[in-house]
């Protein structure tokens, strides 16, 4: 059997982290986790309170009555709140906002970490998020920190939101996407931030396909596994 390890990839808004987790963990045959995605199922359970994203008391008060899990089948992840499937609403960009929001709260990421850790436990995983290799895994064998320039990253979310049938401007989520980036990286908690001994990979120039290969270059380096 191949041996167990963790890659942490983090990164901003719009790098790639997910498509590229993804297609790499599919490639070697182990679990993709979004953990961005319970960020989001926390975010969308504000929005539907009808709280304002800046009212950390009540986004508090709002998590005791809440639980948030993933699920992982044979077609990827799906993730629920209080059981109910809210893959798909969690992809608007006000949910992600919220999400943002959400996430700058101390509660709220004590309330997810450990279910994060455990899925990284019994099985190698590839995790993507913001604070994976510097909080969640700090021990991972592999920490990519995958970036690109705001218009590469711009460009790539508009498309995405695009074909998911959404009706948006690039110019808008340009905008969308710098002011999430600004809360998740000023924010007191788990900021997003390069962990000092992962690996800088800029996809600015690179086709998703030569993103894949590069991480998984970078996982066969440091662990001795190959797709
Ligand atoms: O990766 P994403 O866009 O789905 O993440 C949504 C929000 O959740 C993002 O603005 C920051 C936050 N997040 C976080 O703070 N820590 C993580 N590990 C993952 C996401």
């Amino acid at each position: 059997m191949a041996k167990k390890f963790a890659a942490a990839l983090d990164g901003p808004s719009g790098a790639g982290k997910s498509t590229v987790a993804k297609t790499a963990a599919s490639r070697l045959g182990i679990l993709y986790v979004d953990t961005g995605a319970m960020y989001r199922a926390v975010g969308l359970a504000a929005l539907r309170s009808g709280l304002a994203g800046d009212d950390r008391a009540g986004i508090e008060r709002l998590l005791p009555g809440l639980t948030v899990m993933l699920h992982h089948g044979a077609d990827g992840q799906h993730v629920l709140l209080n059981g109910e499937d809210v893959s798909g609403d969690i992809r608007s960009s006000q949910a992600a906002q919220y999400a943002s929001k959400c996430s700058a709260v101390p509660a709220v990421r004590a309330f997810l970490l450990d279910t994060q850790r455990a899925l990284a436990a019994g099985q190698s995983v590839i995790m993507d998020g913001r604070d994976i290799g510097t909080v969640i895994l700090p021990d991972a064998e592999v920490k990519i920190f995958l970036t690109a320039s705001p218009e590469a990253r711009a460009e790539r979310r508009y498309r995405e939101l695009l074909a998911s049938g959404q009706n948006v401007t690039l110019a808008g989520v340009r905008a969308d996407l710098e002011r999430r980036d600004e809360q998740d990286r000023s924010r007191a908690i788990a900021p997003l931030r390069q962990a000092e001994d992962a690996v800088l990979l800029d996809t600015s120039r690179l086709t998703l396909e030569e993103s894949v290969e590069e991480a998984l270059r970078i996982i066969f380096e440091k662990t001795g596994v190959r797709a």
